[in-house]
Order: C-alpha cells, then structure tokens, then sequence
C-alpha cells in the first residue's frame, strides 16, 4: 500500500518524504521503548545493559568469567540484569534464587539455546523441551543411566583406558585436552551404542567429528563453511543412525548391552514409550554431544590442578596404589566396589568440578512476566544461574580459589554446589562422568607421571574454560612395581 502510494508522486519529493516517514517512524520506536523501559525500570533488576544491541557480550567473553560476575554481582547484588549474545537478562547467583528458577519455579523458565544448536544437535533432544516429553524421555535417559545400570560399565571404560594410556607414552608433547576428547568420546560411544562391535561405528564416528567441528562455528550455512559441513554430516548422521535402527530392529540380543540405544529401541518394541525412530536418533546425538567435551574439560583440569598441588597428587596415589595391590593379589581388575572405596580421589573430582566450573552458567528463558525477589522478569527474557559465582563464594566455600578436596569431608550447603545442575534438567549422566574419571585417575597416577611443557598459565574457552594451550604435557612411566 505504501509502496503504491509513493509512487504516484514527483520523482524529486519521493526520497525527501521517504526520509520524512522514517525518521517519524524511528521516533515513535525511540519513544515507545523509552516508554517500555520506564514503566518496567522501576520493578526490574538493577544492572547495566551496556552497548546497544552487543550489550556486554564481548566483556563476559574477554574477562576473566571471575571478573565479569564478581564485579556486577559486588556492585548490583545477587540479582541483576545485563545484556548478553543479544539478549536481556537477568544474572542469579544467590543459591536460593537458582533454585528457584530451576526447580521451585522451573514451569515459568524454560530451556533456551540459539536455533544453529537445535538444528546441529537434532531438535527432538531433551535439552530443548519442557512437560511430558521431556518427561517421558528424562525417565528413560535416566534409567539407562542409573548407578545399578552404570556400575556394569567399569570394565569396558577400564578396558578403554587400558588401551588407550599407552598411545601418550613416547611422545614428546600431549595436547591434555584433545587426547582426553578422545578418551571421553570412546567412553561416549560405548554408552551410546554398546560395547559389541558393528561395522557402522567407524562411519558414525567420522560424521560426529566433522558434526563437532562445525558446533562451535558461526552459523553460517554457505558451501565450504564449518556449519555447512556439519550440517551435511548432520543429515548422513541421520542415514546412518536410521539404517542402524533398521538393522537392529527386533533383535532382543542387540538391545541387551546395546547402550541407551539399545535400552531406547526395546522400551519402544515393548511399547513402553511410542518414541519414533527420529526421536531415539535426536536423543543419541544430544548424549554423546554431552557427555564428551564436558567431561574431557574436567578430565583436563584434573590434571591441571593434581600437577598444581603435589601432596593432593600424593595422597591421591598412595590411595590408588593401595587399590590397586589388591587386584594384584586377587588377579582382577577394577569392580564398582573398588571405585566406591576411592574416597580421597571422589573428594578431588568434587573439588575439581567446583572450582573449575566449566559450565559457568546455565540459561533459561522467562515463558512469561515474572515476578521474582521483588522484581519484574519479562517474558522472552534470559535468566542466567551463575554456578560458578556460586561455586567460587566464599560465604559457601572458605577461601574459595584454594584447591582444597577436604572441603568436602563435610556434604555443602544445599544448592550452593551444582555442578550437574539441579532440578527437571539436572545432568542425568553424573554417575557416569564419575566413573570414568575415577578409572582414568587409577591408571594414570599409578603408571605415570606428567609436567607442563611451557610456562604458559592462564585459561581460554573453547567453549568452556580450560587451561592454556589445552594443557600440554610430557608422560613418562613410573618405576612403581605394586
Ligand atoms: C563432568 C561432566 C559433565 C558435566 C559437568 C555436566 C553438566 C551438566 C549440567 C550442568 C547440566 C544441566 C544443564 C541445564 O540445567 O541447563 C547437564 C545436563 C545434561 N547432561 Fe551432563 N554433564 C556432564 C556429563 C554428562 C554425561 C557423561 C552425560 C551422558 C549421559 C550427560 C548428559 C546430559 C544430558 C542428556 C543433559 C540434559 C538433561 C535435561 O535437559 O533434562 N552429561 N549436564
């Protein structure tokens, strides 16, 4: 219509009135948001929005994550609003507060990720709903994932470790953080699909790593960018997942110790839940995506901060020695018994995850205006727990940037430690995680012995924070005979 109407105008007075009508429309939007943001700026959070439309998105991603939240939270309190990746939002680091929104009020906040990670990761996987099929799939994911179903997988990881240790032995350098990328995507693998060997594996690998190499790339889909390949791979993954559903289909024998597909496919063949094919495919991608580089990131500090503290590296081995005398003695290996009796190094994992909080937040997204500690939230807002705010307060956590595991001789306050989150998302592959770090820490410090090769400290974020460099290390065997 309007274009209609200008063109029935002097050529001359067309651009001059076009000028005319922007500028008009530019000040109403200028006055209606002036007008939005004054009768909201009295109930919402106090804050700083930064620069208009980049907000503080390049601050939290240049400071220290320490520096970012620490300053604001000093300033503004444990509430308070920001500006991030294009998006208000409200930042929480009082224990209470994040539980609230994650479990208390978790209806009113749901889970929020940019479109190019629904698309990449598939988007019937359990981090993008709410009610009963995120439901319906938590039950399963979980169960399948149970510390009675997990404890039968210790001698697989074992076996996992066992082969791999050996390939950093004879190098002058390892890059920490990839060679334990590798370690946590066989450990993925195996629980995403079973340990008995099928030809597809390889093939299925292959199209993850090049899925994984695009994740973190700008979503920018044009041939020859890393997100048009993974998005290709994406595609094949899902030929390549169909035709092993396909294969496995009917075959009770396939399904038993056939990982979460397995446990996934045969809940669906005894209708105990009418999950489709594609949504079982979703689910496996989504599981291996976060259970790889989360736990690699941990495995990695683990390192970091056992090198840091060599009395922590001491007692922690004579505790794996003293493990590991008695299977030699009863010719065994490792059971989920003994990995129960590793009290020290459990404590050192805990501690490890506290204060290298790698995810230091989470983000949930208000599904309507919320009234919150005395505060508006509008709908479409972001709200941010911030674990590692939490993590790192001292009112919690005495002397908080210490690396002391006897902290946790006495259990923390409640929601003041969150590392698998807490609530309806809380991470449901914990045990998991444990185990494998447990494992991978009794072989490791009984056999070998690293240091850092450079003097570089500091950390970087790919996506999450990890020592520099990924931790570059040189591996030499010990001369310990049990
Ligand atoms: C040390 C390693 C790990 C850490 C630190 C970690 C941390 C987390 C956290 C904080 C959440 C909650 C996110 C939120 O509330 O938005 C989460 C969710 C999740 N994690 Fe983990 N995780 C780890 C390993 C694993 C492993 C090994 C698995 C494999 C089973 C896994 C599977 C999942 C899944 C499926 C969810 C989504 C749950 C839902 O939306 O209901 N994670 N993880």
């Amino acid at each position: 219509m309007q274009s209609l109407y200008l063109s029935s105008l002097p050529a001359f007075e067309q651009p001059f009135l076009t000028l005319l009508i922007s500028c008009f429309l530019l000040l109403i939007l200028v006055l209606l948001q002036q007008w939005c943001h004054q009768t909201d700026k009295r109930r919402l959070p106090p804050g700083s929005m930064g620069w208009p439309y980049i907000g503080e998105t390049l601050k939290l991603y240049t400071e220290h994550p320490n520096t970012f939240f620490f300053t604001r939270r000093k300033r503004y309190g444990d509430v308070f609003k920001s500006h991030i990746l294009g998006c208000p939002c409200v930042m929480i680091s009082r224990p209470e507060a994040a539980k609230s929104v994650l479990v208390n009020q978790a209806h009113l906040f749901k889970p929020t990720y940019p479109p190019s990670k629904e698309k990449m990761i598939g988007p019937q996987a359990i981090f993008f709903h709410q009610g009963d099929y995120h439901l319906k799939l938590k039950k399963l994911i979980q169960a399948s994932f149970a510390p009675s179903v997990v404890k039968g997988s210790v001698s697989a990881i074992e076996e996992i470790v066992l082969n791999f240790l050996p390939t950093w032995e004879n190098h002058a350098l390892i890059c920490t953080l990839q060679e334990m990328k590798k370690y946590a995507f066989e450990v993925a693998m195996m629980s995403a699909f079973g340990n008995n060997p099928e030809p597809e594996m390889e093939g299925i690998k292959h199209l993850y790593q090049i899925l994984e190499k695009g994740y973190n790339s700008m979503p920018m889909d044009f041939p020859g960018t890393l997100f048009n390949k993974a998005m290709k791979a994406r595609k094949q993954l899902n030929e390549a997942l169909r035709r092993l559903i396909e294969k496995r289909r009917g075959n009770s024998k396939l399904h038993k110790d056939g990982g979460l597909l397995g446990f996934l496919m045969s809940a669906q063949e005894q209708k105990l839940n009418n999950l489709s094919d594609s949504q079982i495919s979703d689910n496996i991608i989504g599981v291996i995506f976060a259970a790889h580089d989360t736990t690699a990131t941990v495995l990695t500090w683990l390192l970091k901060y056992l090198l840091d503290n060599p009395l922590v590296l001491q007692a922690v081995t004579r505790e794996q020695e003293g493990i590991q005398s008695k299977l030699v003695e009863e010719n065994r290996g490792l059971t989920s018994d003994d990995t129960r009796q590793m009290y020290l190094t459990s404590r050192v994992i805990q501690e490890t995850l506290r204060l290298a909080s790698i995810l230091s937040f989470t983000f949930r997204e208000a599904v309507e205006d919320v009234e919150f500690e005395g505060y508006i939230i509008p709908k479409g807002w972001k709200v941010l727990p911030l674990f590692r705010t939490i993590h790192h307060s001292a009112d919690f956590f005495p002397q908080p940037e210490k690396f002391d595991p006897s902290r946790f001789e006495v259990p923390p306050r409640p929601h003041t430690y969150m590392p698998f989150g807490s609530g309806l998302h809380s991470c449901p592959g914990s045990e998991l995680a444990k185990l494998e770090m447990l494992i991978f820490l009794h072989h490791f410090t009984t056999t070998y012995r690293w240091k850092v090769i450079g003097d570089e400290d500091g950390i970087e974020y790919g996506p999450f924070p990890v020592p520099k460099g990924g931790l570059p290390i040189e591996v030499r065997r010990r001369n310990y005979k049990p």
